[in-house]
């Protein structure tokens, strides 16, 4: 489909209008490596992907904001004000854009008018590729566009992660977000999440694709679950503390952590915490082999990360561990792993251009025997992060 005359004629259907709008996009996000360590006080290694959500928008004179989303038509037009922003239940998916709307103002933000909004996302649902920070960073450079508020793109990521932590209610932390707000185009982001400081590094994988699996597992209970994990990484360190000076997990090496690990009262607390320490030093170590060219080794650490979020952080599950299995035996595979929060949701593999169609077919076979359903495979172009698109299209 011709997306872009196709979004616009949309727009103008829905809201009535012969008006062209402005167009913004905010791609979504796979994680090389680097997994549930954000919160920790570590580093991640994530980068933007061509999938995302285009949000149209045109300026409207009253305090009116209506939000239309093409994935949702169902749902219909849903209509808010400027002054009642409240997270209100019955607004649904509108719950992230006007969560971005209260915050930016709350933070300062001249917003006096409302606008008309289209939303398109072509990242799957509960796939795990961050569609809710994908349609916060497009409402954020939507207002940043529409009303010139001049907002710098790290705070307009911080209240990203304010809407999820504070209006939505998950405790995540600040990677999908950053990954969207900042992401570059060929290029995968290490980020240390306790300093913000940040540097990109170029993907270059000779004959070697990025494989999107997604198991189709809809993540009901991620959120809790999620959150759980959190509180036990939470309590692992505040044991630690008891000895020793540290802010954050993220804070300690491999050895430093084996050393104290028996100040942590509880075993699963343990196995939490290891795995964060752990998965940080994979992180950088992963940015090397990267450097280095040696993408077997990036390979071999995305699967010692896996087993990782597997045995100790326990957030996979049979679907996930069924398709990095099935991917790790086939040929032409340099590693694979699960990629995001986990409990369903999408893995990623390094796989020979070569070896593509067998690959989807042999892994999709072996799924579904086991599984009962298909999965969903995508080969992942690395993009740029969230942006007004107008003037390309
Ligand atoms: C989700 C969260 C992120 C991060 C990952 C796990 O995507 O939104 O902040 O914690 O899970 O690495």
């Amino acid at each position: 489909m011709n997306t872009t005359l196709n979004l616009i004629s949309e727009f103008q259907s829905i809201f009535e209008t012969p008006l062209t709008p402005r167009t913004f996009f905010a791609p979504g996000r796979i994680n090389l490596i680097g997994e549930h360590t954000d919160y920790n006080g570590g580093h991640v290694f994530p980068a933007a992907i061509s999938y995302g959500t285009y949000a149209l928008a045109k300026k409207r004179d009253d305090q009116t904001f209506r939000f239309y989303s093409m994935n949702f038509p169902k749902i219909g037009i849903i209509e808010c004000n400027l002054p009642d922003l409240a997270f209100n239940e019955n607004d649904n998916w509108a719950n992230y854009p006007k969560g971005m709307i209260l915050f930016i103002k709350e933070a300062g933000y001249d917003i006096q008018q409302g606008a008309d909004v289209l939303f398109y996302g072509n990242i799957p649902n509960g796939a795990g590729l961050s569609s809710s920070a994908s349609i916060e960073l497009a409402t954020g450079v939507l207002l940043n566009g529409l009303f010139d508020l001049k907002l710098n793109r790290i705070p307009m990521i911080q209240l990203g992660q304010k809407v999820e932590n504070e209006y939505i209610g998950v405790n995540s932390g600040i990677m999908d977000q950053f990954a969207i707000g900042m992401g570059k185009k060929d290029h995968a982001l290490l980020l240390n999440c306790q300093t913000l400081e940040y540097k990109y590094a170029p993907i270059v994988l000779d004959n070697y694709v990025i494989m999107i699996m997604n198991t189709n597992k809809q993540r009901t209970l991620a959120g809790s679950k999620y959150n759980e994990r959190r509180s036990q990484c939470e309590q692992a360190l505040s044991d630690l503390q008891s000895k020793l000076a540290i802010t954050s997990l993220g804070e300690l090496t491999p050895s430093q952590f084996d050393e104290n690990k028996h100040l942590i009262r509880t075993e699963i607390n343990q196995k939490r915490a290891k795995h964060a320490v752990y998965e940080n030093a994979r992180t950088l170590e992963a940015l090397e082999k990267l450097q280095q060219g040696d993408l077997k080794g990036f390979g071999k650490l995305m699967n010692v990360s896996h087993l990782s979020l597997k045995d100790d952080y326990e957030v996979t599950g049979l679907e996930l561990d069924t398709l990095v299995q099935a991917a790790w035996e086939h040929d032409g595979v340099l590693g694979a792993r699960m990629t995001g929060a986990g409990f369903g949701g999408c893995a990623i593999a390094v796989v020979a251009e070569d070896q593509i169609d067998n690959f989807k077919k042999n892994i999709n076979n072996i799924y579904r025997e086991k599984v009962g359903y298909e999965a969903t495979f995508y080969t992942a172009a690395i993009g740029d992060g969230a942006k007004e698109i107008s003037e390309e299209w």
